[in-house]
């Protein structure tokens, strides 16, 4: 075959299989970016319940053995709500469930799924802006949660995880290292107590749990933030 043959049969050839490629492409794309980035919707947020803030207060205590049961999916709704979620409009903008510094909100909160009703098993991101879920891995991930938690089995043994991590630099912009080592934390622990009596309002029990391996975490969860608390929650055995 001469030279230029070759090219026109090439050419031709290309013409023919290049929308193919390309149609494959786009699709495989598609399929890799909706598994990664799945989005999860949850019920919206119950603003009353059946046991008052004083009970809850009286019943908290720390929970470090659950059951099998799987945790509802309005349940987890709750619980990141009550660590971050929207609540009533303010003068300046939407309020959040708990108090931070400046009005700044450098908590970030995720849920570690183990064991949910209808949600599959692997790191979530919750969306405070559309009470939502993001999956950010796939996958149980207990079993490395654990071990970066020093081993502690509560983390292993709960049905899911409540994750309180940190933006520091949100808040260093405004109030520099103060700012960090102060209001951020201070932040977090609101978060985090929010978490806990919402937990022991809707019969389920939790531990605020600080040990851990920060750098461990953070690879486990794949995060570019500070964690703060793992919340194991399950229903108490
Ligand atoms: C900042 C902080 C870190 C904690 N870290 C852990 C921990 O790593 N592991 C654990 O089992 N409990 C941890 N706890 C729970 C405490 O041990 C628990 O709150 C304390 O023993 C009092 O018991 P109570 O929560 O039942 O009142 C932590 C609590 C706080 C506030």
């Amino acid at each position: 075959m001469d030279l230029g043959r070759a090219a026109a049969v090439r050419s031709t050839y290309m013409r023919r299989t290049l929308p193919l490629f390309l149609l494959v492409l786009t699709l495989t794309l598609t399929a890799c970016t909706a598994a990664v980035a799945q989005t999860v919707e949850l019920p919206p947020p119950r603003t009353e319940g059946d046991t008052s803030f004083e009970e809850a207060v009286h019943r908290r205590q720390s929970v470090r053995e659950f059951t099998d049961t799987s945790l509802k999916r309005g349940d987890i709704g709750q619980l990141l709500w009550s660590a971050a979620g929207r609540t009533v409009d303010g003068v300046s903008g939407p309020t959040r469930a708990a108090a931070s510094a400046g009005g700044l909100y450098p908590i970030r909160a995720y849920i570690v799924v183990g064991n949910a009703e209808d949600i599959e098993p692997g790191v979530y991101r919750y969306r405070w802006r559309s009470h939502e879920l993001s999956r950010v891995e796939t996958g149980d991930v207990r079993r490395q949660l654990r071990l970066a938690a020093l081993g502690q089995g509560a983390v292993g043994r709960a049905p899911c995880v409540v994750v309180v991590a940190a933006d520091y630099e949100v808040t260093r912009q405004r109030y520099g290292d103060r700012g960090v080592e102060r209001y951020v934390h201070m932040d977090a622990g609101h978060a985090a107590q929010n978490v806990i009596l919402q937990a022991e309002a809707l019969g389920l029990g939790a531990t605020a749990i600080g040990a851990f391996t920060d750098s461990a975490v953070k690879r486990v969860l794949d995060i570019d933030l500070e964690p703060m608390y793992l919340i194991p929650v399950g229903y108490p055995r």
